[in-house]
């Protein structure tokens, strides 16, 4: 299972075909975040169907899952076709063609591989609405976007539960901009339909995260990229509200880079052109992310204090 893990998480960083010289607008327009997270949703919807028809709760059983998981699972099938009613009459009532399902291809072979992926996805989901927060303009659509935060949490929440991660790894969310977000999500999408209307986001290039999860802080983790690297340049482990670069280390083509310890839960990992710690922007992003997965120390509280 760990095996599989690693493979599912990898090919997350595969493709990076889809990424296309584009025109960025000075900021995205309230109708263009929508329609960006109607791409995802759909991305979704189209996912967890796919996982009910072609697998039973037989099948979910025979894996190691309970029967209580897959009746969760069918309910977040359930949330995510809400999530694409909901958002499609958002984009018409703003006057606006919403976004079509486009076609994909998800890496799963079974329902541990499955669970496995449905994990890194809705945490993408998380950390693309929780992103994508601080760029809505309407305090309307801005409370919308928050309410469908709190139910794709809900469902990270599910299956890491399931697959015996800690589910409350990390004290905060996680945010990720438009295009860290689009490169995670392009790697399943195989064609639009053409006359979808054009998203404000590119794919950047593959980061491939090379060795098994999950990590843990202060374990060496190597990465490697299919692409010319800089001089110098940092590996940016990005966790919670916490942004931290490590110095690589380089054995041949291999970059390694030791894991810190504000990385706790589903981590999303750049190589970084600036070559010390400072908020990352896209115009440094070189490669990534990849997506990894920490196990979080064992937690720490005081008592005395409330
Ligand atoms: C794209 O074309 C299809 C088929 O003609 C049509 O149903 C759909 O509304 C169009 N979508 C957009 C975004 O224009
Ligand atoms: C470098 O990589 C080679 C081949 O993968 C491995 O045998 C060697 O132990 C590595 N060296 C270090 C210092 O990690
Ligand atoms: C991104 O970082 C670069 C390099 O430090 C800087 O020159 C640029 O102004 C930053 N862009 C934004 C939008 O913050
Ligand atoms: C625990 O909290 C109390 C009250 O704030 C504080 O006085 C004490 O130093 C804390 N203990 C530790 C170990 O941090």
């Amino acid at each position: 299972m760990k095996l599989f893990a690693t493979s599912a998480v990898t090919s997350l960083l595969l493709v990076t075909a889809l990424a296309r010289p584009y025109k960025r607008q000075a900021a995205p327009t309230d109708v263009d975040i929508l329609q960006y997270a109607l791409t995802l949703e759909h991305l979704e919807n189209t996912f967890y169907k796919g996982g009910i028809e072609s697998m039973s709760e037989q099948d979910f059983m025979t894996a190691g899952f309970s029967s209580e998981y897959y009746t969760n699972l069918k309910y977040i099938t359930h949330d995510e076709e809400q999530h694409v009613e909901l958002l499609t009459s958002a984009i018409m009532t703003a006057g606006a063609k919403p976004v079509a399902a486009c076609t994909y291809d998800f890496p799963y072979t079974d329902p541990h591989s499955f669970v496995t992926l449905a994990s890194v996805l809705e945490g993408v989901g998380v950390s693309a609405y929780l992103g994508a927060a601080g760029l809505i303009a309407s305090k309307a659509y801005l409370g919308v976007a928050g309410s469908i935060l709190v139910t794709e949490s809900i469902h990270t929440a599910v299956h890491r539960f399931n697959l015996g991660e800690v589910a409350p790894a990390n004290p905060y969310g996680t945010g990720l901009g438009l295009d860290p977000v689009y490169t995670a999500a392009a790697a399943f999408i195989k064609t639009c339909p053409s006359n979808n209307s054009a998203l404000p986001v590119m794919a950047f290039p593959t980061l491939t995260a090379t060795q098994g999860i999950p990590a843990s802080e202060g374990m060496p983790f190597t990465f490697s990229v299919k692409g010319a690297l800089p001089t110098t340049f940092s590996v940016v482990f990005v966790s919670g509200l916490s942004t931290t670069s490590v110095a690589p280390t380089m054995n041949g083509s291999l970059i390694t880079a030791v894991v810190p310890a504000t990385a706790m839960g589903q981590t999303y990992v750049f190589l970084s052109s600036a070559p010390t710690s400072m908020a990352l922007n896209d115009t440094m992003i070189l490669y990534g992310p990849a997506i990894i997965e920490v196990t979080p120390p064992a937690p720490t509280f005081n008592l005395t204090e409330h």
